[in-house]
């Protein structure tokens, strides 16, 4: 007998500033047997992503907003447990829409089924092989277009998205300079992903000093993952003609007002630096050759992965707000 009772986390209230746990509910249904064409989807691994907490917010930010008292959504790995489908069969490895659910019923044209290169590493469709790795990839290869030789600053560098781009941009010969919260993760990006110099930004002082001394010859490529002050930093070491691939800017996501902008914007105009911001969803021409690419280097040990995984659909609030306080390390995962 298929049990269909599923577990949801629900937005109950909008956060201001920092969500804190009362803003959400874990709530029990009972969900109703798959359909023509729909399929029960039993989820092993959700992902948290900072961009969620766009959506926590009424207006959205560029992603839809998430409606109140309704289960949240994003990206997970699941496997099917029954199908009224003729394409997905039990036993399915599928990528979907459904995180923060443990269970759920999806039409089939809305999952994506995995051919994994290895059955026991399947968080890596949600982070280096998956939606994080690819906003790496697309960043640095379409926007950042990095030179051998040249220097890329990488900022939240050993994140799920940060640290990929380190080590894409170390394989074109690049000097890789990445920004991080704590000597752990800097010594990590050191010693395994093999970059050459780390900030630890809250340690280091003053920013754009740190950064001239990282990056004598100054800063050709910026991935721009934090904003704020090291959006600052970065413009006053920047070169001509740099380039800024515009990912994200988490040190803002928790803002109640709007932070005062950076004081040196006038920088791009004198240094002509071409700052693009970019989603990576738009760019889905590039996910078969991401996909290629990443699959070889990652088998090659040519990038290596670092993931926290917490365990249990009821923790996977705190794991959401770790990354914030960056007790994450690398891709942050929920396994259920
Ligand atoms: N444009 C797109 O399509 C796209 C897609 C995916 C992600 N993104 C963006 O990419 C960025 C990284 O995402 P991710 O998934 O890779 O997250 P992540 O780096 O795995 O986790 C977030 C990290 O950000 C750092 N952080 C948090 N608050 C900070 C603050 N106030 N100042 C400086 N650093 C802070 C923390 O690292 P430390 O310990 O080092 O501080 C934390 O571990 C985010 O801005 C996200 O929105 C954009």
């Amino acid at each position: 007998m298929t049990n269909y009772n599923a577990q949801q986390i629900h937005l109950k209230s909008r956060p201001k500033g920092l969500p804190t746990q009362d803003n959400f509910e874990i709530v029990e249904v009972e969900l109703t047997p798959p359909q023509k064409n729909e399929v029960l989807v039993q989820n092993l691994y959700m992902s948290v992503d900072p961009y969620m907490r766009g959506r926590m917010r009424a207006e959205g930010v560029y992603a839809e907003p998430y409606a109140l008292n309704q289960p949240m959504y994003g990206g997970a790995v699941g496997e099917v447990i029954e199908s009224n489908n003729e394409n997905l069969q039990k036993g399915d490895i599928v990528l979907n829409g459904g995180a923060w659910q443990d269970k759920l019923i999806a039409t089939a044209d809305t999952l994506t089924k995995l051919t994994p290169f290895d059955k026991n590493r399947l968080s890596l469709y949600l982070g280096t092989l998956g939606m994080p790795g690819m906003t790496a990839y697309v960043g640095l290869f379409k926007f950042g277009e990095p030179k051998k030789g040249e220097t890329v600053f990488v900022s939240a560098a050993s994140g799920a998205v940060g640290a990929n781009v380190c080590q894409i941009a170390k394989q074109l010969g690049c000097r890789v300079i990445g920004s991080v919260g704590s000597d752990e993760k800097a010594q990590w990006l050191l010693d395994e992903c093999k970059v050459d110099e780390v900030i630890n930004y809250k340690a280091c002082g003053d920013l754009t000093q740190a950064l001239a001394k990282a990056a004598p010859n100054g800063v050709d490529v910026y991935f721009e993952n934090v904003g704020g002050s090291h959006l600052e930093a970065t413009l006053n070491v920047m070169n001509h003609f740099g380039r800024v691939a515009a990912c994200g800017m988490i040190s803002t996501y928790n803002n109640s007002e709007p932070a005062p902008g950076p004081n040196n914007l006038m920088l791009i105009v004198g240094k002509k630096v071409r700052i693009n911001g970019f989603i990576v969803f738009d760019h889905n021409d590039m996910r078969a050759q991401f996909l290629s690419d990443m699959e070889s280097w990652v088998k090659d040990r040519k990038i290596v992965v670092r993931e926290t995984v917490v365990e249990g659909l009821d923790n996977s609030v705190d794991a959401f707000l770790a990354l914030f306080s960056g007790d994450n390390f690398g891709k942050m995962i929920v396994k259920m």
